[in-house]
């Protein structure tokens, strides 16, 4: 339980390490100034995040407990320039990765009652859905900066990202069944991350890409 929250630590703090490499892309592109200063904020959410589950990690006992944060993996590549760097953080971290977050902080936050958790969650819950709406608006300004190129780069790359968070959230066993108090300090059971993937890849994801021109299955 304690290693599960201190993993979202290092998931927060990477997330505002991605979302200040977006901001610092956005910039670069010229994309319209209302998207840099919503990146900006994201970058102060997630920096808050990241304490604010540090503080339930600490409130469950687990202040000791070490953060497994990888450094090198803190910095996205950028090989082919920067509007491939944003295209590759925007749709992988926030059009999928923070649309997959909005229905599991859903989950965990139904079920947590833990003081010292409920009211972290809730504030997770809140902004995320904003960080969400971020991945498909700067998406929706990326194709008007180079429409062909950047789909191209999108159904190329689709598949692989896909299968990353199908293997990271619907592949495991579910043989652990969570105590009462486990689901109060807002850990939910393998098969809720499973169920939420397939929900939210085939009644979001897919129709959100569709809407852009772009087919999941004929990335697939
Ligand atoms: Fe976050
Ligand atoms: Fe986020």
């Amino acid at each position: 339980m304690l290693a599960e929250w201190s993993n979202r630590v290092a998931a927060e703090y990477t997330s505002a390490t991605y979302a200040a490499q977006a901001l610092h892309r956005a910039i670069q592109v010229g994309l319209p100034d209302e998207l840099h200063r919503t990146a900006l904020r994201i970058v102060g959410d997630e920096l808050d995040h990241a304490r604010l589950s540090h503080d339930c990690l600490t409130a469950l006992g687990g202040a000791d407990e070490p953060i497994p944060l990888e450094l090198n993996a803190l910095a996205l590549p950028s090989p082919e320039g920067p509007l491939a760097a944003l295209v590759d953080n925007v749709v992988r971290n926030f059009c999928l990765g923070e649309t997959f977050a909005v229905p599991l902080f859903d989950a965990m936050r139904r079920t947590a009652t833990h003081p010292a958790v409920q009211p972290a969650l809730t504030r997770i819950l809140r902004d995320e859905a904003v960080h969400r709406a971020f991945g498909w608006s700067a998406l929706d300004a990326l194709l008007q900066v180079d429409e062909a190129g950047v789909r191209e780069r999108i159904i190329h790359q689709l598949p692989g990202w896909l299968e990353g968070f199908r293997k990271a959230y619907a592949t495991m066993p579910d043989i652990n069944t969570l105590t009462a108090d486990e689901l109060a300090m807002g850990l939910i059971p393998l098969s809720t991350y499973a169920e939420v993937h397939d929900q939210t890849v085939a009644q979001d994801i897919r129709v959100r890409f569709a809407e852009r021109g772009i087919n999941l299955q004929g990335t697939a």
